[in-house]
């Protein structure tokens, strides 16, 4: 089973969950690729799909939004789990709701969005960005919870296999369900 895990991101921590969850796929087994979502060019070959976002000023990163809306009916076809990565700190700020990935789940009718905590590099935002974060009583920092985003891919890799497992081959009360 081939499974797209494509990501937008800015500073590159978001971009690092993605390759995570990309490994974790392909632990269990799956031919899991991650693509930076601006790279991403066709959606057919794939059957399943992993899009996840850093998150600015509440909205996805461009390429990723428009990857779900330019090939939302591709994606409605497939299993589809979408990710954030945003809040910073303790306790994570900022804490209002997820934000633009929610809305997308409805777009394609994702199997699911979950916000994940995100990493502040001080060293790397630009001035406005600097203005912005202190704005928001933002924590700079590495918050990023690898547990968490090892055991949601797992938990995807779990559905996946049931969805990829010939009927024949279930354990026969799965397979009547
Ligand atoms: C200017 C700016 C605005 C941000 N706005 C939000 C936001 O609205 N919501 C949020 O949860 N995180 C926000 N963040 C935090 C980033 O989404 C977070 O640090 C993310 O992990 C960065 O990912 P990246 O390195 O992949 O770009 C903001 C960060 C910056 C610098």
């Amino acid at each position: 089973m081939k499974v797209l895990v494509a990501v937008g991101s800015k500073y590159g921590a978001t971009r690092e969950i993605a390759q995570t969850v990309a490994e974790v796929l392909r632990d269990f087994g799956f031919d899991a690729v991650w693509h930076d979502a601006k790279d991403v060019e066709s959606v057919e070959s794939f059957d399943a799909a992993i899009i996840g976002s850093a998150v600015y000023g509440g909205f996805w990163r461009r390429d990723a939004s428009s990857l779900v809306h330019d090939h939302a009916e591709e994606f409605q076809k497939i299993p589809v789990w979408l990710f954030s990565s945003g809040p910073v700190g303790l306790p994570p700020r900022p804490t209002e709701p997820a934000g633009e990935g929610d809305s997308l789940v409805d777009v394609i009718n994702a199997y699911g969005h979950i916000m994940f905590s995100g990493y502040l590099n001080p060293d790397r935002l630009n001035f406005g960005e600097r203005a912005i974060v202190r704005g928001l009583k933002a924590s700079v920092g590495d918050y990023r919870e690898w547990g968490q985003v090892k055991n949601w891919a797992r938990e995807i890799a779990h559905q996946l296999t049931k969805i990829s497992q010939p009927k024949s081959e279930m354990p026969r009360e799965a397979a009547s369900e």
